[in-house]
């Protein structure tokens, strides 16, 4: 009988949600974007033509058309390549090549020895607001696999150039909704939609959005407006990265940013109030519960 109960908790167990695996996007410290690149991750046309080769193009081809090939694990509108940019070749643009070497890493905010996968787990939680496919799945090797092949001669544990998005430092003034704004409909609206949602054909996202029920949720790590500002230097607008002042990325990423979007998946009890307290009000400069034109941020888009 002690066993039936057992096995039925464990039943129950696997049929809820997987706890999540990398309970949040911390900031990396990188180095900064005065150090210039140096390192090429290899040419797709290197990609051996064996088994090894066929994972490195699923890798590759999940990386970039997430949201359709893995329909279970994604919950938005999202692809990985569409904050990753290049398909996770970018500098600046926290390639894949930075990443890998540097795992497994110990965070000192988990206590906890952090593999590469349960880093792209974290990314499914929160980037993609969708259920992290299993580490030891195909899906999951495949991506892997193609990160590594990327980094190809790449130095492991060594901090290398490129890596991440480059910090951009808060101005003095801080940041401004309303030239927010107006930078958003200069220079960011024609692709990304007056309200942020992106644009489609037949059905698919040829422009990903930046707020409402298809963006990156409350828990993802561009919601921080530090962080939003320094992915926005460095790669936006699309084909003039560095175009912008850090002032016009700092207000630009606050006017994103004081939208809504789908719920943190760590809500605790239901209250924004004690979600705010245990994991934003530490992290970085962000939105999450605090009260803007008198509406209070963090409601989430369901429902
Ligand atoms: C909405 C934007 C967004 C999407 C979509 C996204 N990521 Fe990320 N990713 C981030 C941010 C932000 C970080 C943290 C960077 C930092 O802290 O500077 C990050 C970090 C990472 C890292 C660690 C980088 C490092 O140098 O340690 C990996 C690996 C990664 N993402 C893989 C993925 C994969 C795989 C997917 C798709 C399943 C994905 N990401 C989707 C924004 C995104
Ligand atoms: C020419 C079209 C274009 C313009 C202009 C443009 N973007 Fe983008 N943006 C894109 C595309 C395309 C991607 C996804 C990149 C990919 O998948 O390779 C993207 C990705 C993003 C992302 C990360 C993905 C997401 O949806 O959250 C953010 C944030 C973003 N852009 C902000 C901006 C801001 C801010 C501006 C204006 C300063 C801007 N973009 C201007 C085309 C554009």
């Amino acid at each position: 009988m002690k066993a039936l109960i057992a096995s039925m908790w464990l039943v129950l167990g696997s049929a809820q949600a997987a706890p999540v695996a990398m309970d949040d996007q911390s900031q990396l410290t990188v180095t900064p974007a005065s150090v210039a690149p140096q390192f090429v991750p290899p040419a797709e046309t290197t990609i051996p033509d064996n088994a090894f080769g066929k994972m490195v193009r699923e890798g590759h081809a999940l990386f970039v058309d997430t949201r359709r090939l893995m329909p279970d694990a994604v919950g938005n509108g999202m692809n990985c390549s569409n904050c990753h940019l290049d398909q996770g070749r970018m500098a600046h643009s926290a390639p894949l090549w930075g990443a890998y070497p540097m795992y497994p890493a110990y965070r000192k905010k988990n206590d906890k020895v952090n593999t590469f996968a349960e880093r792209i787990q974290g990314c499914f939680q929160f980037s993609m607001n969708g259920r992290p496919p299993a580490a030891d799945s195909q899906q999951m090797t495949a991506l892997s696999v193609y990160a590594y092949w990327l980094s190809t001669q790449a130095p492991t544990g060594v901090e290398i150039a490129g890596r991440g998005y480059p910090e951009v430092a808060q101005p003095a003034a801080g940041y401004d909704f309303k030239r927010g704004e107006q930078v958003y409909r200069e220079q960011c609206a024609i692709c990304h939609g007056s309200q942020g949602e992106g644009q489609k054909v037949a059905g698919e996202y040829v422009m990903p959005p930046l707020w409402g029920r298809d963006s990156y949720n409350w828990g993802a790590g561009m919601h921080r407006i530090n962080t939003a500002a320094s992915f926005i230097k460095y790669n936006m607008p699309l084909g003039k990265p560095g175009s912008l002042s850090d002032q016009q990325a700092w207000d630009v990423a606050a006017w994103i940013n004081r939208h809504e979007r789908p719920q943190d998946p760590r809500l605790v009890d239901g209250s924004i109030e004690k979600t705010r307290v245990k994991f934003h009000a530490k992290d970085g400069v962000n939105l999450y519960g605090q009260k803007v034109d008198g509406v209070l941020l963090g409601q989430g888009t369901e429902g």
